[in-house]
């Protein structure tokens, strides 16, 4: 059984002393609305963008999904920082560069010297062009693998519908120079244009102004007028059509999926109209959701004009739509103030996770936000158990995030994030963090920032403009020490007092709470219920829990996340063949995960993990596999011949052995 929240260790011995360089600036009220200057140049590109900047990127791509290829030419505009600067350097995975040339001056393109280096396996490889006269615009010629880690190509037989073949790309965190040479980091941002030319059948769509009435016919052309960091690069093609919600919000999904989905979606507008009245008006004109299939290795990502959506979501009570909060908010929180490198991830997913709180609060109530909380939080302390001290600081050192798309601190940045925010919203009270929130957004307007600049944003506009109530010190805990301070706000959901006791009653008398309690349950008290549940559980309490409530099996993927694990580790073999369909339905890393750890850990399991592996790769995204084949390769053999009920199996057994599994998806 999990402890109680209040009992969070606080790794108070652990903490590390902040290094923290003092604030330059002094503390004026407003600091001038200087360009957002990050500090630290990315660790995870090898653009130069003290030396130049790329502005612009014009796409001319041929689409072809016989060979799994994007081909064509890419057009950089470029800004010249260092006007003595005789080279770019651009970020590549796995593309092939047939030309580089720069324009010259008088509408024509000139021959540039190029060269690729060796293959980093964490960051691709640096692509050099030769720009002694500092080229206004380069134009590269060049074409993706088939195995680009930021694109997956479906077969007909892979999609809902069968009939067309499917592609769609996910560049969060380093993936887009799997698929564009560009500058691949996030504290540059850049306008884009595309023509895109694929079989007339699909229909392509992009992170820009897609038109809802659009006809196909296999010639796309799309532009982003506002500007962007890389990651927020993405397209999509297949049998996809559009169904409006408001007049400035729809879904994109396999016409088979298509009803369901605006249903599920429908609260969307007003989530809209929520976030507008706390944060100021949404700057992306369109709010378009794309539902993919379930091979997506996250549950959504916030490509600007069209987030992208786990299938997953879609239960068809809502129960899991602040999914969809969530990646909304990040239309303030991430692409309108965007951190400027990994390390600072919180800057994105915290102050999201935060929004996407508030946003759930004002529509579906605060018992529901405040379960939300709960179960996320139970989570960093899990997390906190297994990661590194290093990586449970919001604003980490340089050198410690080794690959930005899987450190195992997911909760951190996310969690530990919001709660920050939540504790200034305590201390502050909500009428001023409100308006400090909203005027950080207006403030850093289509700015990448850091971690220094939000400090000390923050102490002008917050610590210092109200003073006594926030220290600088106790600011700084939360930034720069790892674990959660003592003064952390801490939250009760009201509803989970009633789960506890079913779950307690149950246990001394095996006598099940009445109908009438769970049929009113949603998401959040199902997974309560389940990962409240002991470590140690006999065969018979979860056939008893099965027969009544229907987990193996289950439809909703949260629940499953969460059940299948307790089942393999109590030997419940009964559940496996429903484990083996789940693993292969599904290629959400967050959600089957956990159950490929659990299983590679016992007897049996690891060889099931291996042979459904083996069948459920071909329709995997290839950031899945990476992250699988990672589980299985670092699976050791389990001690004790069964792993079955083990009373003396410590709590956090599963943990201790696990290497970092976490992940944002
Ligand atoms: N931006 C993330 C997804 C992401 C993060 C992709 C890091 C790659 C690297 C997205 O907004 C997100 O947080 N998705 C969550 C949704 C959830 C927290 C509501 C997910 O996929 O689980
Ligand atoms: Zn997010």
């Amino acid at each position: 059984m999990r402890a109680s929240i209040l009992a969070l260790p606080l790794l108070a011995t652990l903490m590390i002393t902040a290094c923290k360089p003092e604030d330059a600036a002094p503390a004026a009220v407003k600091p001038a609305p200087a360009a957002a200057a990050p500090q630290q140049v990315d660790e995870h590109s090898y653009a130069e963008p003290q030396k130049v900047v790329v502005s612009d990127l014009a796409l001319d791509l041929a689409l072809d999904f016989d060979s799994k290829t994007l081909a064509g030419t890419a057009i950089l505009t470029l800004d010249w920082k260092d006007k003595t600067a005789t080279e770019l350097r651009l970020d590549t995975r796995d593309l092939t560069i047939e030309k580089a040339e720069g324009d010259d001056g008088k509408g024509g393109w000139v021959p540039l010297k190029f060269r690729l280096a060796g293959i980093d396996p964490i960051l691709g490889a640096k692509l050099t062009v030769e720009t002694p006269k500092r080229n206004a615009k380069v134009r590269v010629t060049y074409r993706t693998s088939p195995k680009a880690s930021g694109l997956q190509w479906m077969e007909p037989s892979m999609t809902e519908g069968k009939q067309l073949p499917f592609m769609y790309s996910q560049s969060q965190q380093i993936h887009a120079r799997s698929w564009v040479p560009l500058q691949d980091t996030p504290s540059v941002r850049y306008t884009y244009s595309a023509r895109i030319k694929s079989r007339p059948d699909v229909m392509v769509l992009m992170s820009a102004d897609n038109d809802p009435n659009a006809v196909r016919d296999g010639d796309y052309t799309f532009r982003m007028p506002q500007k962007i960091p890389s990651y927020l690069m993405a397209i999509a093609a297949g049998d996809l059509k559009f169904q409006f919600i408001s007049d400035r919000s729809g879904v994109w999904a396999e016409p088979t999926m298509l009803d369901r989905a605006v249903q599920e979606f429908a609260d969307t507008e007003k989530m809209i109209v929520t976030a507008e009245g706390l944060y100021g008006r949404y700057r992306w004109e369109r709010y378009d959701m794309l539902v993919l299939p379930p091979s997506f290795p996250y549950g959504g990502m916030e490509n600007p004009r069209l987030t992208f959506l786990t299938p997953t979501v879609i239960v068809g009570d809502k129960s899991l739509v602040w999914l969809i909060a969530h990646e909304l908010a990040h239309s303030w929180s991430g692409n309108l103030v965007t951190f400027s490198s990994a390390k600072d991830a919180w800057l994105n997913e915290g102050f999201t996770n935060y929004v996407e709180n508030r946003i759930v609060e004002a529509l579906y109530g605060r018992d529901q936000a405040d379960m939300q909380s709960v179960i996320e939080r139970n989570a960093l302390k899990k997390e906190f158990a297994q990661i590194d001290p290093k990586l449970q600081v919001l604003a980490t050192a340089p050198g410690v995030l080794a690959d930005p798309d899987n450190d195992g601190s997911s909760a951190t940045v996310y969690t530990k994030g919001a709660w920050l925010l939540h504790f200034l919203e305590e201390r502050f009270g909500r009428e001023k963090f409100d308006a400090f929130l909203r005027g950080y957004f207006d403030h850093f307007a289509f700015q990448s920032i850091d971690s220094e600049q939000f400090a000390q944003y923050a102490k002008a506009n917050l610590l210092d403009k109200y003073p006594n109530i926030v220290s600088q010190s106790e600011f700084e805990e939360w930034l720069y020490k790892p674990g959660i301070p003592a003064n952390a706000p801490h939250v009760q959901a009201r509803r989970f007092g009633v789960v506890d006791s079913a779950r307690l009653a149950w246990l001394g008398s095996r006598q099940l709470p009445p109908r009438v309690i769970t049929d009113a349950w949603i998401s959040q008290e199902w997974i309560h219920f389940i990962e409240s549940l002991p470590d140690a559980m006999t065969i018979e309490q979860l056939a008893q829990l099965d027969a009544a409530y229907g987990f193996t099996g289950t439809p909703n993927a949260e629940i499953a996340e969460r059940w299948y694990p307790l089942a393999i580790n109590n030997g419940y073999t009964q559940a496996n063949d429903a484990i083996a369909d789940f693993l292969k339905r599904v290629g959400r890393i967050k959600l089957i995960a956990p159950t490929y750890q659990a299983l590679v850990q016992t007897q049996g399991g690891l060889a099931l993990a291996t042979q459904v592996f083996e069948q459920a790769k071909p329709a995997y995204h290839p950031i899945t596999i990476a992250r699988i084949e990672a589980i299985i390769a670092n699976a050791r053999p389990p001690a004790e011949p069964s792993p079955v009920a083990q009373p003396a199996t410590p709590p956090d057994a599963d943990a201790a052995a696990a290497p970092a599994a976490g992940s944002a998806g």
